[in-house]
């Protein structure tokens, strides 16, 4: 059976276009799967995920948890602000100890960059990023190079355009990342206080018109202003933002793509980076993005967990 050539999911920069073209393939096997009557297989049944997540999250965690579910995985939660981070304990020791109750895998939302490596350094079981800090999202850009290439086929040549807040978006540097190993060529888009000023050295271009990127390109991939991970003004005001660089429906048909794709990680502000006729539109696969998510999640867990020695269901005492 062929395999990942990592251990770990820690980020898209570790993941070679095998593994991903090996991804996408066993995600579609598990979207027959979970669109089925029964939607369960037992390909997990004896392995124990714990969720950790230090941040917030509504999508992530729940089709991280569906995945393990249908997958037939026993699943551990936790979440911070419920538990004992909040009187000093570090992170190490924290993991350590839920892993001392026969966790085989862990995944994690970290508000720090670099949290999901310095983990798999420290302790001894599977780790999955599930975004750390404005660094990495890896599980989102596989879903959306999946859901991608489900409307448009191969993304050898496609141009894809991300929008908004570059700077603070770790779904954007992985999207790049993904994108450009699948053969894409990526636009960013946004104000020049919101694009990093090295991004070019990424091999992306840089726009400051979205009318201009609109007019050319395949997929519309537009970020949420993360008011929460900006402590200074980058632009001057909500009104002024959506002016510039919201999609609506009257710049759309300006545009006249009509096949363009329509794409958000959400959550979504309404009215300020997407008005709700486009995220609800016929272009919008915002939706789809979300469903495949839980294929996706699935096949990582399934070749991660492929790749280690998976324990033999084990005879309990009581077994003769
Ligand atoms: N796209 C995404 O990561 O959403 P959540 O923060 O709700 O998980």
């Amino acid at each position: 059976m062929a395999e990942l050539s990592v251990a770990h999911l820690l980020g898209i920069k570790y993941l070679n276009r095998d593994d991903l073209e090996l991804i996408f393939e066993t995600a579609a096997q598990f979207k027959q799967v979970i669109n089925r009557p029964i939607k369960k297989v037992p390909s997990l049944r004896d392995i124990t995920v714990a969720n950790l997540f230090f941040e917030n999250s509504t999508r992530t965690r729940l089709s991280f948890e569906l995945a393990e579910k249908r997958l037939s995985a026993d699943v551990v939660n936790f979440s911070a602000s419920s538990s004992s981070v909040s009187k000093g304990e570090t992170l190490v020791d924290t993991v350590n100890n839920i892993l001392s109750m026969k966790v085989d895998m862990v995944v994690m939302r970290h508000p720090h960059p670099g949290a999901a490596f310095f983990l798999s350094r420290a302790v001894n079981s599977v780790i999955i990023n599930a975004g750390d800090g404005a660094h990495e999202h890896p599980t989102q850009a596989l879903l959306d190079a999946f859901s991608m290439r489900e409307k448009l086929g191969e993304l050898q040549g496609k141009r894809v355009a991300i929008v908004g807040d570059i700077l603070h978006s770790r779904v954007a540097l992985s999207n790049i990342l993904c994108l450009q190993k699948l053969g894409a060529q990526v636009e960013v888009c946004g104000p020049t206080t919101l694009i990093p000023k090295y991004i070019e050295s990424l091999g992306v271009s840089v726009s400051y018109d979205l009318d201009h990127t609109l007019a050319h390109s395949d997929v519309i991939n537009m970020l949420r202003v993360q008011h929460e991970r900006q402590h200074l003004r980058y632009f001057p005001g909500v009104r002024e933002y959506s002016q510039q660089f919201g999609l609506t429906r009257a710049r759309l048909e300006q545009a006249g793509h009509p096949d363009q794709v329509i794409m958000h990680p959400g959550p979504m502000n309404r009215g300020v980076e997407i008005s709700s006729d486009v995220a609800d539109g016929p272009q919008s696969i915002i939706l789809n993005q979300v469903e495949n998510g839980v294929a996706l999640r699935m096949a990582v867990l399934y070749l991660l967990a492929a790749k280690q020695e998976v324990p033999a269901p084990a005879e309990t005492p009581l077994s003769v």
